[in-house]
């Protein structure tokens, strides 16, 4: 279903997104997404965010280092935002970072607006709340995305629409996705498994229903009230590792944390495994509004990183290694020389300090493959 679409995409994606397979030469051919007139299934909804994409994305960066940040829960305008957003301006412009990893929340209640996420493909907030608070170099490099809570509370169809529409800068083409990054001249592998983690944590559906009736309601439209979806989504996750196991680096991306306490939250439990099992290097999330970190031990080869904090900062996940209550972001850098990866979590909560302040620092390497 997914391969017969074709996305209608922006000259800097179809130019960074290379041939391999179905979607990519979509991409390449630049043809308009046709709607599936001929589908039998009468939905009001064409399209189809839950089916995760079967094909992969492919990104080639011939430099020898590759640089991003992550940022999440950004969209709440103010001066928190904009400081976050010129601290991290200042960073991608410094270190030519070549995307940034948007790990949910982008759209909340704030300023001008009385209501959560967007409400359609046109709604304004695409530009006030993105595109004219990131600038300078934020403003030209891909954000690759996934989906928060507050996305769910309202059209979260409408974000995958902008993204596969308007502008594919904002790139979130399905709520599950895969990307690979060839990176130096021996073109290490890297992949990037972006996930709608709102399935795992929001298990209780009747307190959700009590809670947020708009989430709940969207999550039932999109079939997702019976444990059988969840379950298949566990399995394509698993099956995007599998695939990928000849990566040297794996990454996963998803809105929820899974730093220390954070991982006990309805079936967030059950990634944990999945990604000890297979070599998954770190996992990046936000959600909770604090910077944070878990570094890999004896009991988890992971590194969990909380990057919640892009506008707000309030609440935190237990039993961290590092955490702080300041807005800010995490800056990384992938070394292919030195097969290893520096990161440096940003506090950009001091208005006297433009570029930000490195609140803590550290450095991942990779796992090493399987032997059999
Ligand atoms: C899109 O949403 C915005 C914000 O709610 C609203 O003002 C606008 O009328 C909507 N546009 C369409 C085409 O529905
Ligand atoms: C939500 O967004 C989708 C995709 O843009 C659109 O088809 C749908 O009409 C929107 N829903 C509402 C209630 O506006
Ligand atoms: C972790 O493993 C190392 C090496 O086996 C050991 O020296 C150390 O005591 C262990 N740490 C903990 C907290 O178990
Ligand atoms: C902005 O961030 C500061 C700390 O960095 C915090 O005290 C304040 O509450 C934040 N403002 C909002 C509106 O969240
Ligand atoms: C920023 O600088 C001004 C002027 O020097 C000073 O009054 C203010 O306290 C400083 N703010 C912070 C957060 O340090």
């Amino acid at each position: 279903m997914i391969q017969r679409k074709f996305f209608s995409l922006s000259l800097i994606l179809s130019l960074l997104i290379f041939s391999s397979g179905l979607i990519s030469k979509s991409f390449a051919k630049k043809q308009k997404e046709t709607p599936s007139s001929s589908s039998s299934s009468s939905d009001n909804d064409p399209i189809p965010i839950l089916n995760p994409l079967s094909e992969f994305f492919s990104e080639t960066y011939p430099d020898d280092t590759l640089d991003f940040s992550v940022i999440g829960d950004w969209g709440f305008p103010g001066d928190n935002q904009t400081q976050t957003a010129n601290a991290m301006r200042i960073y991608a412009e410094r270190f030519n970072s070549k995307f940034i990893v948007n790990v949910g929340d982008s759209f909340y209640i704030g300023g001008i607006y009385t209501y959560d996420g967007v409400s359609n493909a046109s709604d304004p907030k695409f530009n006030t709340i993105w595109k004219a608070t990131y600038t300078g170099k934020l403003g030209e490099i891909p954000w690759y995305a996934v989906a928060g809570n507050h996305e769910w509370y309202n059209n979260v169809t409408a974000e995958v629409d902008y993204s596969r529409n308007k502008d594919a800068r904002f790139f979130l083409p399905s709520l599950y996705y895969t990307r690979v990054s060839h990176v130096g001249p021996n073109k290490d592998k890297i992949a990037w498994i972006h996930i709608d983690t709102n399935p795992f944590y929001y298990t209780d559906i009747k307190k959700l229903k009590k809670k947020n009736k708009e989430m709940y309601d969207a999550l039932v439209q999109q079939g997702w009230e019976n444990d059988d979806s969840v379950e298949n989504l566990l399995k394509w996750i698993e099956s995007q590792l599998v695939a990928h196991q000849d990566a040297k680096w794996i990454f996963v991306i998803g809105h929820h944390p899974l730093v220390g306490d954070c991982q006990t939250v309805g079936k967030m439990s059950r990634l944990p495994p999945l990604f000890e099992n297979y070599r998954v290097t770190a996992y990046f999330s936000g959600h909770n509004h604090a910077l944070a970190y878990q570094q890999p031990s004896n009991s988890s080869s992971v590194a969990y990183f909380l990057s919640g904090a892009g506008s707000k900062v309030e609440d935190i996940c237990e039993g961290r290694t590092w955490g702080a209550f300041k807005t800010g972001f995490v800056h990384v850098t992938i070394s292919t020389n030195d097969d290893k990866a520096d990161f440096q979590y940003v506090d950009a909560s001091d208005p006297n300090k433009s570029g930000g302040v490195v609140a803590y620092s550290g450095t991942l390497k990779p796992h090493p493959f399987h032997s059999n």
